[in-house]
């Protein structure tokens, strides 16, 4: 890692503790204003960039790497904001003819991986209907009291700290599914999606607004100024979605009531089913009882993915229970073999464009919308790439 930017001294401070530790030679550091990344990224002969800032700065610093000559840019979720932003990156890389992967990493979670790999021996049949989302508690990300990341007081904006400087703006302002990529990409995944499959059109409801309210009054009192906040974002919001193949997805955007962590998969076929929020798999004449669920572990043991049963030693400290590392080396190991990355930018247009679509078709009282066509057709002829062996 040659050079670093962020306009925060705590976390600019964060990152050199790490580096330091790791005892890794010190990048240069680019800070001072929010533009500095473009002095970053005219550094001679960088080989890739990571995007990992806010929601709204990803489609002007994506785009400004590939002005700036770089052939490999990552970025956090989500790719862009407006459904014009995404086609815009699409536009840009095409014309640069440069990589540009959304560092979804969940695609890459072990449970995920193993289901990917029992999709493509058939053991589900033919599938049919798919679900996920992100069902994730937030309040306590959304919210802070500018000093820690998570769980104390009812601040955000400018009195707020990481997430809660930026995130919660959204809940204000926007309505729909806010997040999708976590839940639709390991879907997209299995149903080839962009690769003889594509999302056909999609259609949104949202509930009432009351979590992020409610947990402003119970820690601040019915008096914080923040109370007076009017949030757009319902609660729990559902989009269905409908593929060219006939699957059909149901995706839940759900971070703000109190609720335990789940992206609620589903994965449902002509054969049987993985369900993960009860951890159970059934496949009908394997499993051991007929009409009875079969703990997921006994399937996931014989069916765990190649790449995790050949790199999950590697995976050890890495983020988010080892997924990170694998996100991160399909990156790096595409860069040094010059080769397209696993998931490219019309994964991540047709991913994160669910975002403003689903926006558009709460505000159009729950209108389909259609999808566009981010490959310009080129998805009846594209093919599967991701994790098809141990490699990356
Ligand atoms: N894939 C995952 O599991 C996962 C988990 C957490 C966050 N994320 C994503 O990662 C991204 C960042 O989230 P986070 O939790 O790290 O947020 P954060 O607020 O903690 O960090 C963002 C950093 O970007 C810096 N920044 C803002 N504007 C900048 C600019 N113009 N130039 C340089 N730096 C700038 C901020 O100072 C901050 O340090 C988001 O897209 C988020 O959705 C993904």
């Amino acid at each position: 890692m040659v050079a670093i930017c962020d306009i925060d001294d705590r976390a600019l401070n964060l990152s050199k503790e790490i580096i330091t530790k790791s005892g890794k030679k010190m990048p240069q550091v680019f800070t001072g204003d929010n533009y500095a990344w473009k002095k970053m990224v005219e550094i001679k002969d960088l080989d890739g960039v990571l995007v990992v800032t806010p929601w709204e700065w990803h489609k002007p610093m994506v785009i400004g790497s590939l002005e700036a000559g770089l052939k490999y840019v990552g970025t956090e979720v989500v790719l862009g904001i407006t459904l014009q932003d995404h086609w815009d990156v699409v536009k840009a890389a095409e014309k640069y003819n440069a990589n540009v992967m959304m560092l979804e990493n969940v695609c890459y979670r072990r449970d995920v991986m193993a289901v990917l790999n029992m999709v493509r021996q058939g053991l589900f049949g033919e599938l049919i209907h798919l679900q996920g989302g992100y069902q994730h508690d937030l309040r306590g990300i959304k919210f802070n009291d500018g000093g820690h990341a998570k769980e104390h007081g009812v601040e955000f904006g400018e009195k707020g700290y990481s997430e809660a400087h930026w995130r919660t703006e959204h809940s204000i302002h926007r309505n729909g599914d806010l997040y999708p990529t976590h839940g639709v990409g390991p879907i997209a995944n299995y149903i080839n999606i962009n690769r003889g499959n594509r999302f056909l059109s999609l259609c949104s409801f949202s509930s009432k607004a009351r979590g992020l309210h409610n947990y402003v009054v119970k820690w601040g009192g019915e008096n914080h100024p923040n109370a007076k906040v009017k949030f757009k974002l319902g609660d729990v919001v559902t989009t269905s979605i409908n593929c060219a193949n006939g699957e059909t997805i149901l995706l839940q955007h759900d971070t703000d009531l109190p609720r335990p962590y789940s992206l609620g998969f589903r994965v449902q076929g002509t054969e049987g089913l993985w369900m993960d929020v009860n951890n159970s798999i059934y496949i009908e004449g394997k499993s051991a009882k007929n009409d009875e669920w079969d703990e997921a572990k006994t399937w996931f043991d014989k069916y765990d993915h190649p790449l995790w049963a050949r790199w999950s030693k590697e995976t050890a400290g890495a983020g988010h229970g080892g997924m990170d590392f694998f996100v991160i080396h399909s990156f790096v190991e595409s860069i040094k073999r010059k080769t397209p990355t696993p998931m490219d930018v019309y994964d991540a247009a047709a991913w994160s464009a669910i975002t403003p679509l689903s926006e558009q078709s709460i505000e159009l009282g729950n209108e389909t919308v259609e999808f566009p066509d981010f490959t310009s057709g080129q998805w009846m002829y594209r093919k599967p790439v991701f994790a098809l062996n141990d490699e990356y």
